[in-house]
């Protein structure tokens, strides 16, 4: 039996509405026999265009971010009830940006994941270690504590939904991509977490993605890897001719 992956496409803050109508054409179409699981991640603004391409296909309709309250005053912020108005199916949470860039604590990170798992949203849940966090050898234990508080309070009945992405800081849209063993090892770290807090059955069944500089070179060898489910691409998830081989690689 072949396996089954999950390859996501997060397009950041990329594509005007109808440059991502274009880019979704091309992958419901390039993607119609396609054996896997798959995403497409556009920003707010394209939501809907977007999902109007993508409804009733294999490619799944996804929301880079979410507010943490699910409505009120907060301004700029987008709420889950919107996201679901629009048929988003699945929400990228704690995504390396969000922390680093915008400041987003884990705390923050697990009232989203909660309240998006409560409005019945697939949740991609991405963890990961910066460079010098990796150098200092506390790779394992910061993918750890971000599983241990990004999933606090989330009952075993709701992991189904979970999705973990690994993506080390160091390897996002640098070029640089953990080794597949490297990455294998942390996502087997990851699957041993899982398994202590949501037992083994959980462990065994979570998918985890890997995210950074994920290519169509060298994608074949990363999903080659017994805990590596799937991949969260960004960069090369822009055009369809690097995203489809990498959702179809053989
Ligand atoms: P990248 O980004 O593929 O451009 O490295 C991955 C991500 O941030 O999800």
């Amino acid at each position: 039996m072949s396996r089954r992956y999950y390859i996501a496409g997060n397009w950041k803050m990329h594509k005007t509405r109808s440059e991502a109508v274009e880019l979704a054409k091309a992958l419901v179409d390039g993607l119609k026999d396609g054996k896997h699981k798959y995403l497409a991640a556009p920003s707010f603004t394209a939501l809907e265009a977007v999902g109007a391409v993508v409804k009733g296909t294999n490619v799944r309709l996804g929301a880079q971010d979410v507010a943490a309250e699910e409505q009120g005053a907060h301004t700029g912020e987008v709420s889950v009830l919107m996201l679901k108005d629009l048929g988003v199916q699945t929400i990228i949470l704690g995504h390396s940006e969000r922390r680093h860039t915008y400041k987003e604590d884990d705390a923050l990170v697990n009232k989203k994941v909660k309240l998006a798992l409560k409005h019945g949203f697939e949740v991609i849940l991405c963890v990961g270690e910066t460079l010098e966090e990796r150098e200092n050898g506390q790779a394992e234990v910061v993918c750890e504590s971000q599983i241990i508080w990004g999933l606090a309070g989330v009952p075993k009945d709701a992991l189904a939904n979970v999705v973990i992405a690994y993506e080390p800081v160091w390897a996002i849209g640098t070029g640089k991509t953990a080794t597949p063993d490297d990455a294998d090892a942390i996502h087997a770290y990851i699957r041993k977490v899982v398994s202590r807090l949501y037992g083994a059955d959980a462990a065994e069944n979570i998918v985890i993605q890997y995210g950074g500089s994920v290519k169509p070179e060298n994608v074949a060898q990363l999903m080659s890897k017994e805990n590596i489910d799937g991949a969260l691409v960004g960069g090369a998830s822009l055009k369809a001719d690097a995203f489809l081989p990498i959702a179809k690689f053989a």
